[in-house]
């Protein structure tokens, strides 16, 4: 039974424009893209991920903006406003992946938020790599990703305005600054130079390498939480006389400045105090490179080092939280649109599940690994491949959409195009490397 109330819509501009950031921003910014970007080398990954998100991830995006302002609805039912029932079950994908991505990703926000009381306490135990393994699998990360669920659940049930709007408009400007001081911080650190050369300095070679594009690849489209509906649901929230294109830009803009300023901090910080080796070569083990590494770079800093630990932590939790919100509010939104549910109701019973498909998570970092790969390079890669050909082909006047609000902009006229064959051609590419990489044999 669909539900007949009036659609919530965002109170303002800023306000939807915030809440589609704090989607975007959160741990994949800096856990994933430094642990990524340390294991693929430095500056190559960074150029191909800046040049994927342009060519692929942008358009993309718009395309979800697109389908979710146009239709008003959330993922399911876009798909079958624009395409006719036949689409459904992509919807169903789409909630699928977000039920897998939220599963793990609030494991890791509960490390976030022991981290980040652990430093306000000022009480990291020397051993940093025991204290990751306690922290990061058990008992204690079971506890911590139930307790940020409760969190998510309590947010998401406000609604999009008093809920996730809010929430937003206080939290990213904040996250946004502890970023910028922490990468100035690092800026005045003897020994911080081979960090900006590890980071900036583009090995050519490692340009055309496939698991460095396909790394790329995944992050990008992670990183704008794009391939399964997050933002189509966010836009669907949208009135009509926003200009799309421009705020799409300022969304992929404000991601991708916030991963680069991340690494602008992460890298001098890790050379500054000689950690390079432990973290480049992955002897921790990627996971838990920068919750091992981080701690210790704090902890060598003396006084400093604790007010800049507690920043830091504190900032991933408000990274973390943003995001998981708008992942919530996929499933939260399909229950409310397609099952008639109230807010209240969808947004318990669907955390509640998420909590629990998350315990073999929180139980072990292999199975971790195994979902963010997974989640990442197949249900999202293949996720925007069906999208981008949906919008490019099936969409009887994507253009017409878009322009609405736009009237005047001329610049974003290829777009469909991107999306009829680069763009799928290029994701097809990725998928085929990934399901190889992921399948043994
Ligand atoms: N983009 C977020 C991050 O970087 C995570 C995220 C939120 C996400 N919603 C998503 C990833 C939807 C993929 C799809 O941390």
């Amino acid at each position: 039974m669909p539900s007949d109330q009036p659609r919530e819509q965002w109170a303002s501009r800023a306000g939807f424009i915030l809440a589609a950031v704090g989607s975007a921003v959160g741990l994949g910014n800096m856990w994933r893209f430094s642990y990524l970007t340390a294991e693929s080398g430095g500056a190559a990954f960074l150029v191909l991920y800046v040049g994927i998100t342009l060519l692929v991830g942008l358009p993309v995006l718009l395309a979800e903006f697109a389908l979710g302002r146009g239709s008003g609805k959330s993922p399911i039912g876009a798909l079958a406003h624009y395409g006719g029932s036949g689409w459904r079950p992509l919807g169903w994908l789409f909630v699928a992946s977000g039920f897998l991505i939220l599963s793990y990703y609030s494991v890791i926000a509960g490390w976030t938020v022991r981290y980040a009381l652990t430093a306000l306490l000022g009480s990291f135990p020397e051993d940093f790599g025991g204290f990751f393994e306690r922290v990061a699998t058990g008992r204690s990360a079971l506890a911590w990703h139930l307790g940020f669920m409760v969190v998510c659940v309590a947010i998401v049930r406000g609604g999009v305005k008093a809920g996730i709007e809010r929430t937003a408009v206080i939290l990213m400007p904040l996250l946004f600054l502890l970023v910028v001081g922490l990468a100035l911080y690092a800026a005045t650190l003897e020994g911080s130079g081979a960090g900006y050369r590890f980071y900036l300095e583009v090995d050519f070679d490692e340009l055309g390498d496939w698991s460095v594009i396909q790394a790329a690849a995944g992050q990008a489209f992670f990183s704008l939480s794009l391939g399964m509906g997050c933002m189509m649901t966010y836009a669907s929230y949208l009135s009509r006389d926003e200009h799309l294109p421009n705020e799409s830009l300022f969304v992929a803009f404000s991601d991708f400045a916030v991963a680069f300023i991340a690494g602008l901090a992460v890298f001098p910080l890790i050379f500054a105090l000689g950690l390079d080796a432990e973290i480049t070569s992955g002897s921790v083990g990627t996971m838990g490179a920068l919750f091992i590494t981080l701690p210790k770079t704090f902890a060598e800093m003396g006084g400093a080092g604790h007010v800049v630990g507690v920043l830091f932590f504190v900032a991933l939790v408000v990274g973390a939280l943003t995001s998981a919100i708008s992942l919530l509010e996929v499933v939260t939104a399909t229950a409310v649109d397609g099952l008639g549910w109230s807010r209240h109701r969808a947004a318990a019973l669907m955390g509640a599940l998420i909590a629990v498909m998350g315990i073999p998570s929180a139980l072990s970092l292999k199975v971790l690994g195994f979902m963010d790969q997974l989640a990442g390079n197949v249900f999202l890669v293949g996720g925007a491949l069906v999208l981008s050909l949906f919008v490019g082909w099936r969409m009887a006047d994507p253009m017409a959409e878009v322009r609405r609000g736009a009237e005047s902009t001329t610049w974003f006229g290829l777009w469909v195009w991107l999306l009829r064959v680069p763009v799928p051609l290029v994701l097809a590419v990725v998928l085929v490397q990934s399901l190889r990489a992921l399948l043994p044999g």
